[in-house]
């Protein structure tokens, strides 16, 4: 695990390549283990891979949104925030393991943000969203995570770039 920590990062350029169903098929996988708050388990996902309906989910936002065509998969994360005060948190959860669980598989991903971001001055990035994929009003939008194989190489970051100073033991200020 630490080492596909040490590797990730956001990935916005794709390669056009499919991915393989096994690999989505691991993907859901994934997503399903997240655990959640009481075992509530209020998300909901939506799988994207219809290129015209990843073309409307790029325009989801003004900002960075738009590396979202190029992707093969998006997958839309929603939440029931009726059944659940942590739906942010469960769905939250679900997306950096759905991330991490990509980078296992050899693919790249980014976090798109869509509860509370704008879509224009007179809808928000979620009624778009909604809109497009007919998403039931109740259902809450909390992010979208863009997949496809990477088709750019960051660095690493250096562990000795790390921010160890917003960690503390044993008490706020305690060094070690
Ligand atoms: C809650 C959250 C929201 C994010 N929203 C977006 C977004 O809307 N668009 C985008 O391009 N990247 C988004 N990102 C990716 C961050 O910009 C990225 O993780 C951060 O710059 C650190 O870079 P790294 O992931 O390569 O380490 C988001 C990440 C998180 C955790």
């Amino acid at each position: 695990m630490i080492e596909i920590l040490r590797e990730r990062r956001s990935i916005r350029k794709y390669k056009d390549k499919e991915i393989e169903p096994d690999k989505i098929e691991i993907l859901k996988e994934a997503v399903l283990r997240s655990p959640s708050s009481r075992g509530i388990n209020p998300w909901v996902f939506i799988f994207v891979d219809d290129r015209e309906l990843l073309h409307k989910l790029s325009l989801a936002k003004e900002h960075g949104s738009s590396f979202l065509k190029d992707a093969r998969l998006g997958v839309v994360v929603c939440g029931e925030e009726k059944k659940s005060d942590c739906w942010i948190e469960d769905g939250s959860i679900a997306s950096i393991i759905l991330q991490l669980t990509a980078q296992s598989l050899g693919l790249g991903s980014c976090w798109i943000q869509i509860r509370n971001r704008k879509h224009s001055e007179k809808k928000s990035a979620e009624e778009y969203v909604r809109e497009v994929l007919k998403i039931p009003e109740d259902l809450r939008v909390l992010s979208i995570i863009s997949i496809g194989y990477p088709d750019e190489k960051k660095r690493k970051i250096k562990k000795e770039d790390l921010m160890y100073e917003k960690i503390y033991f044993n008490g706020f200020g305690e060094r070690r």
